[in-house]
């Protein structure tokens, strides 16, 4: 028998977790403030690019156990447990701001049944617990922090595949009932405290953020010893306490979290008294990144980039997902406009029409296929790596370039078919 389940906000985790909850059999009716978002919801049109996700919005809308609402009051009437999904944006002092989780838990307070469980999927700092329980102002509701590990492109199958389902709870009664939510899945469960359920959240992204800063600054050094990344990151992955997961150089990482959930983790830890140096210098080698593969452009034609039109391909902040937040293309691209270079791009989920009306897009001439990029460029960049960019006419984008330059700053490109089509070619970490 399904529970009744409320989820508040309707992004990527959110709709992930409605849609799949509503899988698992549960009866879930899914909030947003957003009126377009949830008349198209409610028609069953997800708007955000993840794949599997319209398969099961369509499955939960035609079993009739998946709805969406205008306003997060009107989702909890009946709900047993309520998520909130609500964006934890990054504060001006790079703490995580709460205004949002406050603003949800203050609306549905009044209007939640007494024993239901509230569980925080949001990322929030220690401490945040308790914030949701005064702006309940419930003493009959428990609150639990449920942490989300899901990744963007992949997220309904992180979702359904978790590595691990952590809750964090004072109450072990409300834990238990949170865990049986996820009755079924192949995963372990970690019952802990709120404290160690908030920091497990963070501790992690930080730490895959810092396996990136090192594979990347390793990059640097193969560059220059002459070395090459891809070999070395390669042989280190055969070592089992290593692995070769999240060891992929490019051009800095980027996102809707790492780049916030990082300055947060400094910061909380700056609170409590304790300066997190190593992660301070992981976000420093990050910032450095963008500013690498920019330059390494700006040598490749040599020196000077005014008045030089340079190709982008990929402007997401990783393949497969139309999410552009925070993404390291959008750095590059910065860096480069701001010495004086035209940038023409593409992206297989970015349509040039609607794209010229995104601020984050100001000053990019957006192009409809690869080729379109390319037309009279000087260099190429490659800066996201979708799987489409290795298949397209090698021939044809030489043709099209002032110069066959190349730099692939995800590694991604076939160098051997490049350098017999006589391209110029730089990744990163290799030459
Ligand atoms: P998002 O911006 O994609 O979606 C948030 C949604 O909440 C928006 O649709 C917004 O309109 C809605 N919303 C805001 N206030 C509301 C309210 N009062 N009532 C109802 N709806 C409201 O955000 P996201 O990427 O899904 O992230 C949400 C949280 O999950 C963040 O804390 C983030 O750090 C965390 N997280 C994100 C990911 C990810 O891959 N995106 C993964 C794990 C954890
Ligand atoms: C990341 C985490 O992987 C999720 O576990 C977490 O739930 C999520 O953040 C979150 O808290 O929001 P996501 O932001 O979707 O997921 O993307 P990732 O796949 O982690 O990639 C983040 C960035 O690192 C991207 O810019 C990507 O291109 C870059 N990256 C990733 C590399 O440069 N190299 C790698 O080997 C892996």
């Amino acid at each position: 028998m399904g529970s009744n389940v409320a989820v508040i906000g309707t992004g990527y985790v959110g709709l992930t977790t409605g849609a799949c909850l509503a899988h698992l059999g549960h009866r879930v009716v899914c909030a947003d403030v957003v009126v377009d978002k949830v008349e198209a919801l409610s028609r069953g049109e997800v708007p955000i690019l993840e794949a599997g996700l319209d398969e099961l919005v369509h499955e939960g809308i035609h079993s009739g156990l998946l709805s969406f609402v205008l306003g997060a009051a009107p989702a909890v009437a009946d709900a047993e447990f309520v998520y909130l999904c609500v964006p934890t944006p990054q504060g001006e002092d790079g703490s995580a701001d709460l205004s949002y989780i406050q603003a949800a838990a203050s609306e549905i307070g009044p209007h939640l049944q007494p024993d239901t469980v509230v569980i925080n999927k949001s990322t929030v700092p220690v401490g945040s617990t308790r914030v949701v329980e005064q702006a309940l102002g419930r003493s009959d509701v428990a609150v639990v922090s449920n942490p989300e590990f899901l990744r963007e492109g992949s997220a309904v199958h992180d979702f359904l595949h978790p590595d691990r389902v952590v809750i964090g709870a004072d109450d072990q009664s409300a834990a238990i009932r949170v865990a049986g939510l996820y009755l079924g899945l192949p995963a372990p469960l970690q019952v802990t405290d709120p404290a160690s359920a908030e920091t497990i959240k963070y501790a992690s992204n930080a730490f895959l953020a810092t396996k990136i800063s090192f594979v990347n600054a390793i990059a640097a050094v193969c560059e220059a010893v002459g070395a090459d990344v891809n070999d070395v990151v390669l042989g280190m992955g055969y070592d089992k306490r290593i692995g070769d997961a999240f060891l992929r150089p490019g051009p800095g990482w980027g996102g809707s979290c790492f780049p916030k959930d990082s300055r947060a983790l400094v910061r909380i830890a700056e609170d409590a008294g304790y300066d997190f140096d190593l992660l301070k210098g992981v976000i420093t080698v990050n910032d450095d990144q963008f500013e690498r593969v920019a330059d390494k452009v700006q040598r490749m034609v040599g020196g000077d980039l005014s008045g030089t039109t340079v190709a982008v391909w990929g402007l997401t902040f990783k393949a497969r997902t139309d999410d552009l937040r925070d993404s390291p293309s959008l750095q590059v691209i910065r860096r480069l406009l701001a010495r004086g270079a035209t940038v023409q791009a593409f992206d297989p989920a970015v349509d040039p029409v609607e794209g010229s009306h995104d601020s984050r897009l100001a000053g990019i001439e957006l192009a409809a296929d690869a080729y379109g990029a390319a037309q009279g460029a000087a260099a190429l960049v490659v800066l996201t790596e979708w799987d489409d960019f290795r298949w397209v006419d090698l021939d044809k984008v030489a043709e099209a370039m002032t110069h066959p330059r190349v730099v692939d700053a995800r590694n991604l490109l076939d160098r051997a078919a490049l350098h017999r089509r006589g391209f110029e070619y730089e990744g990163i970490g290799r030459s």
